[in-house]
């Protein structure tokens, strides 16, 4: 039996829908950046997207670079200051480069609204957004997100990258978790 078996409720998105999802936006993704004369910028955010950001980059067809940030968080609190700090910054210089963020989830929101405020003040070409999650309707600020693996019911999901007090992101899979873990 798998160690996580009584803590995880059920599965949500199995590891191949994830894999086809990946392939899928790396077609699209590819396709659209096709024509780009300069190479693509990947902008993962640590930590909850690097599961996603390596299988993406590797479903492209296009040369791209990589970047990655780590943002401290608003905390677990549900309400928010909007205040996000940098703890790891891009490396390179972003002016007149096509970027494209890649994250794990789309909750509030927030965390992605700050960055692309801080990015866009960086004069890039442009700034785009791959996320493998979204839910729906829990946004808190209107965000442009160009391209979304899978729309997701408002509940406590990990895995994938997707953690609860950082455990559970290795599994690969997505799922809910059991609310006596958090309770
Ligand atoms: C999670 C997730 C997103 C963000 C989404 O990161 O990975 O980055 O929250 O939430 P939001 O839309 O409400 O801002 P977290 O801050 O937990 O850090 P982590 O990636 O290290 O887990
Ligand atoms: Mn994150
Ligand atoms: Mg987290």
């Amino acid at each position: 039996e798998a160690w996580y078996a009584g803590e995880i409720e059920r599965t949500i998105i199995t590891e191949q829908e994830l894999r086809a999802k990946v392939a899928e936006l790396g077609a699209r993704v590819s396709a659209d950046y096709a024509d780009t004369a300069d190479e693509l910028l990947l902008v993962g955010v640590f930590k909850g997207a690097v599961m996603f950001m390596a299988d993406f980059a590797r479903a492209l067809t296009v040369p791209v670079k990589m970047e990655f940030m780590a943002l401290s968080s608003y905390g677990s609190s549900t309400t928010s200051s909007g205040t996000v700090r940098i703890l790891k910054d891009i490396d390179s210089d972003v002016t007149g480069k096509h970027i494209l963020v890649v994250e794990d989830i789309i909750d509030s929101g927030l965390t992605l609204s700050w960055l692309l405020k801080y990015l866009e003040g960086l004069r890039p070409a442009s700034v785009s957004v791959v996320s493998m999650l979204r839910k729906p309707g829990v946004q808190r600020v209107d965000i442009p997100v160009k391209y979304v693996g899978f729309d997701i019911p408002n509940e406590f999901v990990v895995g994938y990258g997707l953690d609860y007090a950082e455990r559970y992101r290795e599994l690969p899979f997505i799922g809910v978790l059991n609310p006596e873990v958090y309770q």
